[in-house]
């Protein structure tokens, strides 16, 4: 096979900046993407032979890792029966009913095939509901590219020099009022002067998009407060933390109830799986029961069903959020000691985790940024790449562990982020 530069070369020809989704393409670090042929574990493999520990692990959707045995199998047997059928079939409602019965907030949940479409899907609801125009989103959260969400958005939007998205029509970027994170009078002013025309409240409870900008519960429990005092919906984007950082998600870590919420990574098992849920009487506004428009040829594909059964079965039965939660915790405590001389410290959740420059105090907002940030990661990213180590290639961008991630892989991994630190030094 012909190697990365080649192949990146040959990408460039096909597809905008060679890529698919556009933080693959290393702009923030630099340099030319590694290709990558194959991933088992908590690898991945390049079209070089070099192996990986993967630490981006496909930016979350793998929380057991690649290719766990237990999925694996299901993705097998499904195969065997047909990928693609447009129509009813059992798989979705097994999925389905798994999180219904582990989540209570979920009366009713549609799939599609992405987290965009999910939230997508569910700004239509709460604007239909509510008959209100609005949206209020909080500055770096980043919710997918639907039009009305690329407003002072986060991951490939993260950063100095990246900027909101050209195309999005100015009259529908102003239906989007924007906040910063973790300041109550700037939410109170925002309801005080549009609070009647606020449809929804969109907000990541666990804010992983532009770094991971860990909330004060007090501070989101106000969020869910104003929305409710001003007759808003509420919706969590759990697309990241839902059944990462507990089964439950945030929802189960903070006890606050969505009105709508909406998921994706996880619990596609790493194919493409989307779903929006939440009150009844919100969901039954969809077609065909009600009249908010919303289908999907791919919605509800088989194997991504199972897959997600698979996986979401698999963190329930073997505990898995527990074993991760322990293991980030002593993960942690190391790599501290290994990052402060660069300078450098950890936020970590549950099994997510940011590496970023020592400030002294909890980086909550946008403003508590350090400065030069992005900068001091490039260097980082590639002392680690070249000694078999792959971080996301941004400094925005969350880590993940995964069960693959286990103490052996931990330890190599530590010693060498200590000499990719020397390098950097
Ligand atoms: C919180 C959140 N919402 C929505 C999305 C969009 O999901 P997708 O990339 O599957 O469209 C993402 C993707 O990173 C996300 O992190």
């Amino acid at each position: 096979m012909q190697n990365s530069q080649a192949l990146f070369e040959r990408s460039l020809q096909v597809a905008p900046g060679g890529v698919h989704s556009p933080v693959r393409a290393f702009r923030s670090v630099g340099g030319t993407p590694v290709f990558f042929a194959r991933a088992q574990g908590p690898y991945l493999y390049s079209v070089e032979g070099d192996r990986y520990i993967d630490f981006c692990q496909s930016f979350g959707p793998n929380i057991l890792g690649h290719r766990d045995p237990d999925v694996e199998h299901v993705l097998k047997q499904t195969i065997e029966l047909g990928w693609c059928f447009g129509a009813c079939e059992p798989y979705s409602l097994e999925l389905a009913e798994l999180v219904k019965a582990e989540l209570p907030w979920v009366e009713r949940l549609r799939f599609v095939c992405s987290g965009t479409e999910a939230v997508m899907s569910a700004l239509r609801v709460a604007r239909a509901a509510t008959g209100r125009p609005s949206i209020l989103k909080f500055e770096g959260c980043y919710h997918g590219h639907a039009d009305s969400l690329l407003v002072k958005a986060g991951s490939g939007l993260a950063g100095p020099s990246a900027s909101d998205s050209a195309g999005v029509p100015e009259f529908l970027a102003a239906q989007t009022l924007t906040c910063p994170l973790d300041d109550e009078a700037a939410l109170e002013h925002v309801f005080k002067n549009h609070g009647s025309q606020i449809a929804a409240v969109i907000i990541e409870p666990m804010p992983a998009n532009y770094g991971l900008l860990l909330q004060r519960p007090e501070y989101l429990q106000r969020v869910a407060e104003m929305a409710r005092a001003n007759g808003s919906l509420l919706i969590l984007d759990e697309v990241i933390s839902g059944f990462r950082v507990a089964f439950g998600g945030m929802v189960e870590r903070t006890g606050i109830r969505p009105d709508l919420v909406t998921y994706g990574k996880v619990m596609g098992g790493g194919l493409a799986v989307g779903a929006y849920a939440g009150r009844a009487d919100l969901m039954d506004l969809v077609a065909p029961a009600g009249k908010v428009y919303q289908a999907g040829t791919l919605s509800a594909n088989p194997l991504a069903m199972r897959t997600g059964w698979a996986t979401l079965n698999k963190l329930k039965t073997f505990r898995v959020h527990s074993v991760l939660e322990e293991r980030m915790q002593d993960f942690a405590a190391e790599l501290k000691k290994v990052l402060q001389p660069a300078g450098l410290t950890v936020t970590h959740f549950s099994s997510v985790f940011w590496i970023h420059p020592q400030t002294g105090k909890p980086l909550r907002s946008l403003t508590d940024l350090p400065a030069g940030m992005g900068d001091r990661y490039k260097s980082f990213f590639h002392a680690l790449l070249k000694r078999g180590v792959y971080m996301a290639p941004s400094g925005y961008e969350v880590g993940f562990l995964s069960l693959a991630h286990e103490t052996p892989v931990l330890d190599e991994a530590l010693g060498k982020i200590r000499e990719a630190v020397r390098d950097i030094g």
